[in-house]
């Protein structure tokens, strides 16, 4: 079973997207920026701000992050989206999900400037990814895809099988695999009998926040499985499929954490990147 190093990939895309920030450089005479908003004091929030702007530091770009407290009125969120819009020193935005829920995270997503979205969340990146145009691509589906990539350049004609059809994850992340010719079965918690579903697939990946929910005789042997949970259990941090079963039949697997993680950080960094080539 090959295990699915994602630190270790992750760590190698940040070298290139680093030498890639370098030469940006020198053609454009100044670096890429990533502005990130975060409102509240939720820690898990905390955390992920946290590592995106050293990540972002180590490669060189330029980084700046904008804390709000809880009761910040959405007013004051819409101007200051507006004023890095307008921005030419700020490459891509980032609001950081969740937000209270007295501000509109449609409204949220829909002022920051598409060419700006880093996160492909905009309705505009989103039609763009599903037409099969050039857009941003939500960081998490962009990494699992670079994962699957690792192991099987040629996805073509090759089921696959989400687990979750959320706008961060499944979704986008259905689109990805549609483009490489995959067929693609899409699930949910509402699918009638999700095992007999699972083992129909060449690919999975399982983006539901069910902790170990994808067991071992869920999936067909030598299938590539990516598993995109992170949820908190009495025995620690778990993903969506459970390891110890998955990893006897799979050919490959991610672990959790540092599978899919790591990825996802890295992903945010070549978005800023390709927003910043996109605006010059
Ligand atoms: N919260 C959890 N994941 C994400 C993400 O990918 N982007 C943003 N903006 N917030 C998140």
């Amino acid at each position: 079973m090959i295990l699915i190093d994602g630190k270790k990939i992750a760590a190698e895309l940040r070298e290139e997207l680093k030498k890639e920030v370098l030469s940006l450089q020198k053609k454009y005479n100044k670096i890429p920026g990533l502005t990130v908003i975060l409102i509240g004091n939720m820690a898990p929030s905390q955390i992920y701000v946290r590592m995106k702007e050293k990540a972002a530091n180590e490669i060189g770009l330029k980084s700046e992050v904008i804390r709000y407290p809880d009761s910040v009125e959405e007013k004051i969120v819409l101007d200051k989206i507006d004023e890095l819009n307008k921005d030419d020193s700020v490459s891509g935005i980032l609001v950081q999900l969740p937000l209270p829920n007295h501000i509109d995270k449609q409204k949220v997503i829909e002022a920051i400037l598409p060419k700006k979205d880093v996160d492909g969340f905009h309705p505009m990146n989103v039609g763009n990814l599903s037409s099969g145009y050039e857009s941003s691509v939500p960081c998490t589906p962009l990494g699992c895809y670079l994962l699957i990539k690792k192991i099987e350049p040629n996805l073509s004609g090759k089921k696959a099988v989400v687990v979750g059809r959320s706008n961060l994850n499944g979704k986008p992340m259905t689109q990805l695999l549609l483009k490489e010719n995959c067929t693609v079965t899409m699930t949910h918690s509402k699918t009638k009998d999700l095992k007999a579903e699972c083992l129909k697939g060449d690919i999975i990946v399982a983006a539901v926040g069910m902790p170990e929910l994808v067991k071992g005789d869920w999936v067909k042997k030598d299938a590539i499985v990516i598993d995109v949970g992170i949820n908190k259990t009495e025995k620690g941090i778990v993903g969506d499929v459970s390891f110890d079963e998955v990893s006897k039949v799979a050919k490959a697997l991610t672990p959790v954490p540092g599978g899919v993680g790591p990825m996802t950080i890295a992903c945010l960094l070549k978005n800023t990147i390709e927003c910043f080539k996109r605006s010059n």
